[in-house]
């Protein structure tokens, strides 16, 4: 893969990638944080580029809004360490010696006729291709197309179902291919401050640990009634016209003091929508910690901020309190209330199945609600031990308000008066 220009080029290569070093159709590299795959695929991309001249190299992700989100700042580090001659940096691409180029591209913003712009090039880079989505991917593959060129995948794996995994790890991996999982222990230049972050992770962060930092998939939790692979393949990077739209809010129960695990419960806090489509769109996980003010006027923010419809409240568990914590900060406040009577995963499980009819998509990434959703199960929640799952139950709240044929055994009440309340009163 590297033939060097004479003296000028010492790559720095570990072990690990030695298998990269020979050309190859598919070169694919998954792992854990900080295990040197984007160090390695700039380092490649810049001595390639060295090597022949007039090599054209893409780096793509599936969403790049700015530059600065690319890998461009991290070759143009990898020439200047190497010493690498001949190359010219511009403000949205790189000249390469003899005629050759290194751009930057999201695939978002690219159609099926503007990916052919990219069919000259020796090499596509598909960073942070975890995201990459099924379409993307199916794009890609035929466009990089002249003889010899490459595709080159790096990523930190989320779920068997991400394309990407499919591809390279599923039942049909294509030929051809050099396919690795390398993790922080293989790089030998894994830094101090990130060794510190991941014993940070080992130690207080237990059951995401293997997901961070040694690449395996998000964790699962058996009889999980929602799954990664249905929220990455319907999540959206904007949402459609919206017909209403509701702020979802499941205060905690506890103070800070009484919690059991002695850490302060997150107030969930969430927006959800109809859109004009006639589905459901997660549009802001807006949870906080602290006291009743801290909550509510987090809530009342968060209905301004989308010109919500109505702020959906439980009314179980402080009785009316929630309503009137919320209605002292604003009396108007239009809120719709609703008696949960039976437990949290009954009321999950009507959700979900809009989930798994593809009926509802979160728009950006929300990783600790999806998080918490991914714990619900049959029999009930099961997260770290003495976590409330308040950030699922807010969407759950919303969404539930949003597709009511699903929910008919709750409860609605509505009460026109307003009642004077003392601030945080109920909260001890
Ligand atoms: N070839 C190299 N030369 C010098 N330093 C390196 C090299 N490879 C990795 N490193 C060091 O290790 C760190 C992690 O490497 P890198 O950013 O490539 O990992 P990664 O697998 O892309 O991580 P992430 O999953 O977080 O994107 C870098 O910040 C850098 O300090
Ligand atoms: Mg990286």
């Amino acid at each position: 893969m590297m033939p060097l220009d004479g003296t000028v080029i010492t790559p720095q290569i570990s072990d690990a990638y030695q298998p990269f070093l020979k050309p190859s159709r598919y070169k694919a590299v998954k792992g854990g944080r900080g295990s040197g795959k984007s160090h390695f695929f700039a380092q490649a991309a810049v001595v390639n580029c060295a090597a022949v001249l007039g090599t054209r190299v893409v780096c793509i992700r599936e969403v790049q809004k700015t530059l600065r989100e690319s890998a461009k700042r991290l070759i143009e580090d990898k020439i200047e360490t190497l010493g690498a001659k001949g190359f010219k940096v511009k403000n949205d691409e790189i000249e390469t010696p003899g005629g050759g180029v290194i751009i930057f591209n999201g695939m978002q913003d690219h159609t099926a006729q503007s990916i052919k712009s990219l069919e000259g090039f020796k090499v596509a880079w598909v960073e942070e291709a975890q995201t990459l989505s099924k379409t993307s991917l199916e794009l890609l593959r035929p466009t990089i197309r002249i003889d010899d060129s490459e595709i080159w995948a790096s990523w930190n794996p989320r779920s068997a179902g991400d394309p990407i995994d499919a591809f390279f790890s599923g039942e049909h991996p294509p030929e051809n291919a050099i396919i690795r999982h390398i993790n922080f222990d293989q790089n030998p230049w894994f830094t101090s401050v990130l060794k510190a972050e991941r014993i940070y992770d080992f130690e207080s962060n237990p059951h995401r640990y293997a997901h961070i930092w040694l690449g395996e998939y998000e964790p699962m939790v058996a009889g999980a009634i929602w799954d990664r692979a249905t929220l990455h393949a319907n999540r959206r990077r904007e949402a459609p016209q919206l017909e209403r739209i509701l702020v979802g809010v499941d205060p905690a129960i506890t103070s800070p003091e009484t919690n059991a695990r002695g850490t302060p419960d997150y107030h969930g806090i969430g927006v959800a929508a109809l859109g004009a489509d006639d589905r459901g769109y997660v549009l802001e996980d807006a949870s906080r910690q602290g006291g009743p003010k801290d909550w509510a006027e987090r809530t009342i923010a968060t209905f301004d901020k989308w010109e919500a419809d109505a702020v959906v409240v439980e009314v179980n568990q402080g009785g009316d309190m929630v309503k009137h914590t919320l209605q002292s900060y604003r009396r108007e406040l239009p809120i719709i209330e609703v008696r949960a009577t039976r437990g949290k995963h009954v009321r999950a499980e009507p959700i979900s199945a809009l989930y798994k009819l593809n009926r509802i998509s979160h728009v950006g990434t929300h990783r600790e609600l999806e998080d918490q959703l991914c714990r619900f199960t049959n029999h009930g929640y099961e997260g770290p031990s003495g976590e409330s799952p308040d950030r699922a139950e807010a969407i759950i709240w919303a969404l539930s308000e949003l597709f009511p044929a699903l929910t008919q055994s709750t409860q609605k009440m509505n009460h026109e008066e307003n009642f004077p309340v003392v601030e945080g009163a109920w909260m001890g």
